[in-house]
């Protein structure tokens, strides 16, 4: 692959299995926050003029840093639409909102307490709490009446949602041979991780696969060999559940850095 954007289409139709998305290739991190930012603005902007709201399904861990800090900074923290934004979480830690795991402390700190967004559009997990089957419900009948659809119907789609990947192929909190990779019916599950001997609570395949637009932010080496896999290798989602995340009728976007993207041999357009 080689260097700045390099943009691969590819589409793969044999048996079950598709995958069709869209990879861009970028320099690196600073890069890969900025095509991201442009994106999430240009989401927003036809969300608002199509709907008059735009609701977002924010990634964990630490990739999207980069992204939520530079969505605080201008031109993004006054053009896009915050009244008008509705702020979800594809998945959280078993920790309390001020803890340094927290998804939800991380993008409060480097975005949601940034920008002119009302506390009552930000749909935080309670993952800090005991009974996290209770709170995967409390959660699933939030978007429920956040979208105005009876909770169990078909779910509601959402306009982005970010994901990331792990380096053995998860992405949210759903993780390698774990329950919650099978569920095809329920929108929010606890899930537990035995690798990480930790609960966490996470949007399922069903409601992450029926969103407009997924964008996967992916960055570093160590991310090479799960990247290949996972958008070249043979289909094996248990073993590598990123491989789920293909949006029904929506768009499917890998944001990569160059260190990322560097053990795929995706044709070029
Ligand atoms: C989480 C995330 C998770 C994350 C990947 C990548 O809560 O950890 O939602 O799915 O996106 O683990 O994490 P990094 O960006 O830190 O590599």
């Amino acid at each position: 692959m080689g260097n700045g954007r390099t943009t691969a289409r590819v589409r793969k139709t044999g048996g079950a299995e598709r995958r069709s998305y869209r990879l861009l290739v970028l320099a690196d991190q600073t890069a890969l926050a900025k095509e991201a930012a442009e994106r999430c603005a240009r989401i927003a902007e036809e969300a608002i003029a199509r709907a008059g709201r735009f609701t977002i399904a924010l990634s964990g861990g630490s990739t999207p840093k980069l992204l939520y800090s530079l969505l605080a900074t201008e031109p993004y923290s006054t053009s896009l639409p915050w009244q008008q934004t509705h702020v979800f979480w594809g998945d959280e830690r078993a920790v309390p909102p001020g803890d340094h795991d927290s998804n939800f402390g991380m993008a409060k700190a480097t975005l949601l307490d940034r920008v002119a967004i009302p506390g009552y559009r930000v749909h935080r997990m309670q993952a800090e709490r005991d009974d996290l089957d209770l709170v995967a419900r409390e959660y699933e009948g939030e978007i429920a009446r956040s979208f105005g659809v009876p909770p169990g119907a078909e779910p509601p789609a959402f306009d982005l949602i970010l994901l990331g990947l792990g380096p053995d192929g998860h992405t949210a909190s759903l993780f390698p041979h774990t329950e919650a990779v099978r569920e095809r019916a329920r929108w929010v599950v606890r899930n537990h991780v035995p690798t990480l001997k930790t609960d966490r609570v996470t949007l399922t395949t069903p409601i992450l696969n029926q969103a407009s637009t997924v964008i996967f932010l992916v960055a570093g080496a160590e991310k090479a060999p799960a990247l290949q896999a996972v958008l070249e290798g043979p289909a094996d989602p248990d073993r590598l559940p990123a491989q789920l995340i293909q949006p029904t009728s929506g768009r499917l976007i890998w944001l990569a850095d160059r260190a990322a993207a560097g053990m795929l041999t995706a044709r070029t357009e």
